[in-house]
């Protein structure tokens, strides 16, 4: 994995939490230990470029954003305080996020297995990519990064609907064993946080992070006639299976995030008052 050479992060931190990460996969899942997979974001160690590329994308995507995007997220970006100057220290991301949801925002050294992740997410908080892309790679990157995870993710968490939402998701997820609704709960994921488009104002607007950190995404979700734009509805965003490798076909719109939410607690519901494994389809 070649995130862990990054110079913001200590190489053999990493490596221990990159093993953490390893083992957790054959833990209970209310055994799994978060701070065992995180890393320190040396903040002082952003190179120049670095907060170059942050800058350029941050400037290039809000031009759309500020028309485009949910206004929760714009209000979620001026509330933890994202500015264009350069790299987010992400002490400061959480002190913002501390005083309006209590999310918090960790440094991760890559990707983390499922289980690892829900765990996360179930306690408010948000395992992430502290990294930056290269300057030569700076319009695609297969693997987050922190504008993937900082910028197109962390704003939403600043709002208690969302906010909340996203633990529920995190228990219900991490609490399941059954395959079928693990696949259900990852398409969930998928259509919302990753590529979510919701109505406000009467018109479509931005708020999945793969929309957000991504100016060709976000202009095909909004603008393409080749997307297929359907109106959120829990069953049939569980049963859309999707494909990661090129513009999103079909996308999912939200009345509103209480939507979300009440369709999560509905399903989590469900799947928590069951053993785990074992809930009924
Ligand atoms: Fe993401």
């Amino acid at each position: 994995m070649s995130s862990i050479w990054h110079n913001v992060i200590d190489t053999d931190e990493a490596r221990q939490a990159l093993e953490a990460a390893k083992a957790s996969e054959d833990q209970p899942a209310d055994q799994i230990d978060v701070d065992s997979m995180v890393i320190t974001q040396h903040y002082d160690r952003y190179s120049d470029d670095d907060h170059e590329v942050w800058s350029i994308l941050f400037k290039r995507r809000m031009e759309q954003l500020e028309k485009d995007a949910s206004n929760v997220f714009l209000d979620g970006l001026r509330v933890i305080n994202l500015k264009e100057d350069g790299v987010p220290d992400l002490r400061e991301v959480n002190a913002n996020l501390a005083r309006m949801t209590g999310w918090q925002s960790r440094g991760v050294p890559g990707y983390l297995p499922a289980k690892s992740f829900f765990a996360f997410l179930a306690k408010r908080q948000f395992p992430t990519t502290i990294t930056v892309r290269p300057k030569n790679s700076m319009d695609y990157l297969p693997e987050p990064d922190i504008i993937h995870d900082v910028f197109g993710h962390v704003p939403l968490h600043a709002d208690p609907v969302f906010a909340d939402f996203l633990q529920t998701y995190g228990q219900a997820a991490l609490h399941t064993n059954d395959p079928y609704h693990t696949e259900r709960l990852a398409r969930l994921f998928w259509f919302t946080v990753e590529f979510g488009l919701i109505r406000e104002d009467g018109r479509l607007k931005l708020y999945g992070s793969g929309l957000i950190s991504s100016d060709g995404e976000g202009r095909h979700a909004l603008q393409s006639d080749e997307v297929e734009r359907r109106p959120f509805e829990m069953e049939r965003v569980c049963d859309t299976s999707f494909e990661i490798d090129h513009y999103q076909p079909i996308l999912y719109v939200l009345d509103s995030f209480e939507q979300l939410r009440d369709a999560m607690n509905s399903y989590a519901e469900k799947l928590l008052s069951e053993p785990a494994g074992t809930a009924k389809r």
